[in-house]
């Protein structure tokens, strides 16, 4: 495969638009990410340079192009139950909480990489309701959206291999909740089925999405400058209903960005609540 070098006028270029479509923020340095990572779909496109590749992408030349150039830059790091205290907030904190209210609960994992996230929340959901009866009586709603169009077709499909399943799943939740299909594992329909899977871009309107009592969003807003963070913060703020929770990755917070959500401190971590 042919190797093309990116200019520091084209690098400046591809990030300003980069970020324009996707609020991902590349650093000055970030030259060698952005060639190992389109170098193949320049070549597959036979897209000779990179100010080839910003001439097509501003005139939007090839069709769906810009989604595969945002899937191709995107981090997609997950694991099964990540950090763990998110998961035990749910069900000691969080879920206590809420588990009387007069509507179907809703949960947003609003940057789901390849599923793990939703999957991990609809375990914990199934386990509280097995320990409570009569726990959310008007049911239990996950809604799981991405920017990356690739990682979300991996998500609805919830098929693992032995790989992914060694990163946070205990022996006991892989025997409960995932049917072996040769060398793979398939989540059960009994957690997938609460899940609706969308693509969603975090820079763009959040309405046609609803409400929900509680808002996921982790080890993304790492990816987004301080005015897309507080733009974030503050539509995550409007959706949520009263009482509804923000649970962030372990090194984001909010209080630099915006007033509108309350600290709650929980074991290991820190959650928070709108205002
Ligand atoms: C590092 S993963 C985090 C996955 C999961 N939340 C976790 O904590 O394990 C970041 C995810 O954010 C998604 N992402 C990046 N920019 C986005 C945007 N503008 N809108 C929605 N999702 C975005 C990426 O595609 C990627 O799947």
């Amino acid at each position: 495969m042919k190797q093309l070098k990116i200019t520091k006028e084209d690098y400046d270029l591809f990030r300003t638009f980069l970020e324009g479509v996707s609020g991902i923020v590349l650093g000055d340095n970030k030259h060698y990410l952005v060639s190992s990572r389109l170098n193949r779909l320049m070549n597959d496109n036979n897209i000779e340079s990179y100010s080839d590749l910003i001439d097509i992408l501003r005139e939007n030349r090839i069709r769906g192009f810009t989604d595969q150039v945002v899937d191709a830059m995107t981090t997609n790091e997950t694991m099964w139950f990540r950090d763990t205290y998110p998961y035990e907030a749910l069900k000691n904190t969080v879920f206590p909480q809420l588990d009387n209210i007069d509507h179907k609960l809703r949960i947003w994992s609003s940057a789901c990489s390849s599923g793990q996230e939703p999957y991990s929340i609809s375990m914990i959901v199934d386990e509280y309701i097995k320990s409570s009866l009569g726990a959310f009586k008007h049911g239990v709603e996950v809604v799981a959206t991405d920017i990356s169009l690739s990682v979300l077709e991996q998500a609805k499909k919830g098929i693992y291999d032995e790989s992914a399943m060694n990163r946070g799943i205990t022996e006991e939740r892989k025997r409960q909740y995932f049917n072996r299909i040769g060398d793979l594992w398939e989540i059960k329909p009994e957690i997938n089925s609460r899940i609706t899977f969308k693509t969603a871009n975090l820079q763009e309107s959040y309405a046609h999405l609803g409400k929900f009592d509680i808002i996921f969003c982790r080890n993304v807003l790492i990816y987004f400058s301080s005015e897309m963070k507080t733009e974030i913060l503050n539509k995550m703020a409007a959706c949520l209903n009263d009482n509804g929770f923000l649970l962030l990755g372990s090194s984001e917070a909010p209080n630099r960005y915006t007033d509108a959500f309350e600290m709650v401190r929980v074991p290991q971590g820190v959650i928070y609540r709108v205002l």
